[in-house]
């Protein structure tokens, strides 16, 4: 790699302990390993050559799979941090681009720097004309997210050059700007794709404003732009910049561990945030309150399901993987959502319902006993909805927000020289047979 344009903060950790396994009469020392924030972990790299044995954990609830120097949560104490800075800072203080800058190269960026960085961003922000042929081959009632993620693989086409796996940084740098200039386009032309609208050409406010700008402006109306909704906005992209290894980010990295492009990992980080149960929770968040005002609005009923242990019906929007105390970014986000339903006065019977739901749950002895509490997609359905957000696009405003997040840690992949990712597993299926003929079958 040649002369690094932006650099980047690393931080080891101490390898000073050992723990102990015994089995079958004998015993292992394996290496454990403390992070700055003093979290410890068994080295296993080595213990199936040592003993014979892997390790199992279906759904990594308890396996790092690297160590990163992006972003640390403690999930018992509800603590977020990008690069030592906490989130309840850069929300209150900074912008997204400052955010992106910081998880991509370590640091905060200089005034001058952060100039360059969105200039560069902003110089990249147009679509190749081609690519409307790509959007008319869409239906209208393609998904946002299908679409999204098409759009990001097909920029391979057009710089081909992202398919090199021996980039310079420099490279990396204007493919990196690329991705970030361009996705907010793509979002915003799938969706006036999507309901049949003009699509607007990228301008020259900023990032929040001109996507809003992209997103909502009409040729026979003019569009102001709130503030309150900028700031909203704003906040929540810095939210989602990053979240450590979810299931998105793990995506995005075990396909760049293959050193397949940027665009090919991240198009793949968002076909896996597409899911329900991970950044399709702010849709399903309202589909369910859809549903239940449907049904009459009667929480109630729906607390009872989502107790039910013989009905597979969950409260979305509430509970989390490792945030088992509070989410932080619902604490803040919560804030914004009461900001941006007052500017715009909003009346809604769903947005009603969801503050019932919220209410109910945060009393309720399941939800308490499990530690179940509104999550950072519930707060966000609620705000996108209150913009005129059609719910499809929801997961798509994640994605824009992950975007930093999921380039930094394919960044901080290639730059660490990373093996590729391949997961072991215990095999429970047949033992060996012979082959039956059909006419046996
Ligand atoms: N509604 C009702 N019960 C729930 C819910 C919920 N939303 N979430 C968890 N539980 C219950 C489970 O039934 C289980 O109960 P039990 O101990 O009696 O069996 C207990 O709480 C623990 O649940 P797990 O599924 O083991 O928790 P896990 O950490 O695996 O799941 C998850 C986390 C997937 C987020 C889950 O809480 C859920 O499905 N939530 C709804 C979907 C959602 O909002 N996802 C967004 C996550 S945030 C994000 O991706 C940005």
């Amino acid at each position: 790699m040649k002369a690094c344009l932006f650099k980047i903060q690393t931080h080891k950790s101490i390898m000073s302990q050992f723990a102990e396994l015994s089995f079958d009469g004998k015993s292992y020392q394996l290496p454990v390993v403390e992070g700055t924030e003093g979290e410890k972990a068994v080295d296993i790299s080595k213990l199936r050559a040592q003993s014979g044995l892997i390790t199992l954990d279906t759904g990594y609830k308890n396996t790092g799979a690297t160590m990163s120097g992006i972003t640390f949560l403690d999930g018992e104490k509800g603590i977020l941090h990008y690069r030592g800075y906490s989130i309840e800072e850069l929300a209150e203080n900074a912008s997204f681009i400052e955010v992106a800058y910081l998880l991509i190269y370590g640091e905060l960026p200089t005034q001058s720097q952060l100039e360059a960085f969105e200039a560069r961003i902003m110089k990249h922000n147009n679509l190749h004309e081609d690519f409307k042929k790509i959007y008319d081959g869409f239906p209208s009632s393609a998904h946002p997210m299908g679409v999204l993620s098409a759009m990001v693989s097909s920029l391979t086409a057009f710089y081909p050059g992202a398919l090199n796996p021996n980039f310079t940084d420099e490279e990396a740098d204007r493919t990196i700007a690329r991705l970030m200039g361009k996705l907010p386009t793509i979002a915003a032309w799938a969706y006036t794709n999507s309901i049949g609208a003009p699509v607007n050409y990228p301008t020259d406010k900023d990032y929040c404003s001109n996507f809003l700008y992209m997103m909502f402006k009409r040729p026979n109306r003019d569009l102001k732009i709130d503030p309150v909704v900028v700031k909203a906005l704003n906040t929540l992209l810095i939210l989602h910049a990053d979240h450590e290894q979810n299931c998105s980010t793990s995506t995005v990295r075990i396909v760049g561990s293959s050193h397949a492009s940027l665009y090919s990992s991240v198009a793949a980080g968002i076909n896996a945030l597409w899911g329900p149960l991970h950044g399709g929770a702010n849709q399903a968040v309202i589909e369910m309150l859809d549903a239940i005002h449907a049904d009459g609005g009667d929480t109630k009923k729906y607390m009872a399901k989502a107790k039910d242990k013989n009905d597979p019906f969950r409260l979305m929007g509430f509970g989390h993987r490792v945030y088992k105390n509070f989410d932080p970014r619902a604490r803040i986000i919560k804030k914004a959502c009461d900001d941006v339903l007052e500017a715009l006065g909003v009346d809604d019977p769903v947005l009603d319902i969801a503050k019932g739901l919220e209410q109910e749950a945060l009393s309720d002895p399941y939800f308490k006993d499990r530690n179940l509490y509104p999550n950072v997609d519930f707060y966000s359905g609620i705000i996108y909805r209150a913009l005129g957000l059609k719910t499809e696009l929801f997961t798509v405003m994640f994605a824009l927000g992950r975007l930093p997040g999921w380039i930094a840690q394919w960044k901080e992949l290639r730059d660490n020289g990373e093996p590729i990712g391949r997961p072991r597993q215990i095999y429970t299926g047949a033992t060996p047979r012979a082959y039956v003929p059909m006419e046996k079958r």
